[in-house]
């Protein structure tokens, strides 16, 4: 019998920001904010072979989805569409992923996550990735959760400083990104920390709000 993994499918809301499964539906939607946001996104990804435009055409989309539900059925991910609530409608900016999830003595994911440039700045993602948090180590059942990001990453490094993500490790050559072998810094967090703190959407409501 099919059984779904613990923690999916999940809808999360803080305010404006609103966390959902992809739909098919949204291929119109990511396409453009990819292709619009090419020289924002391409430092810090890694990408499948092929030009910008075609790895993030609305076609593309459609093995993108199939890969994220795939992902999100055998429980190796949690990948949510980030939605901003906004004069009435709500539109796609941005992505969170609790990705690569092992489960068993180690229970833990790691988190992946960009936004469209035109709403930066704004605190979408910190509110993100705390929900997505707060998520897995709830009704997903996690107990840790890493994020991998390249030094040169200011922006990045402040979404998970501003969180309180632990600094832990230095990964020499990680990861293949942008033509080139990058070094990345590995920020931590475990379910006990976030115990401590209330729940990490309280505190990041805490830090945003003093
Ligand atoms: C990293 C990223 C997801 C942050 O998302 P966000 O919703 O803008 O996060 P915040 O609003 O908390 O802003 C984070 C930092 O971005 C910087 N920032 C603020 N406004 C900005 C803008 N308009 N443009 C660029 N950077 C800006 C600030 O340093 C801010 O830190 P601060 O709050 O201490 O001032 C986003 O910059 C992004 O998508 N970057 C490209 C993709 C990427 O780096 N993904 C992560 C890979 S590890």
């Amino acid at each position: 019998m099919f059984r779904r993994p613990p923690g999916w499918p999940a809808v999360l809301v803080d305010g404006p920001i609103v966390l959902r499964p992809y739909r098919r539906s949204d291929a119109t939607a990511w396409s453009e904010i990819r292709r619009a946001n090419q020289g924002w996104l391409s430092p810090w990804e890694s990408h499948l072979p092929g030009s910008w435009d075609e790895v993030n055409s609305p076609v593309a989309f459609r093995f993108v989805h199939a890969d994220l539900r795939r992902s999100a059925r055998t429980g190796e991910g949690m990948p949510f569409a980030v939605c901003l609530r906004e004069e009435g409608r709500e539109r796609l900016v941005g992505h969170v992923n609790v990705g690569s999830i092992v489960r068993r003595a180690f229970c833990s994911g790691y988190v992946g996550y960009w936004v469209d440039s035109r709403v930066a700045g704004r605190g979408v993602i910190p509110t993100a990735v705390a929900l997505a948090v707060d998520h897995a180590f709830g009704p997903g059942g996690l107990h840790r959760i890493e994020v991998n990001i390249r030094p040169e990453n200011t922006p990045s490094r402040r979404v998970v400083e501003k969180l309180g993500f632990r600094e832990e490790a230095y990964h020499v050559r990680y990861m293949h990104i942008d033509g080139a072998w990058r070094d990345h810094i590995g920020y931590a967090m475990t379910s006990e920390e976030v115990a401590a703190e209330g729940g990490l959407l309280a505190r990041w409501h805490r830090v945003r709000d003093s």
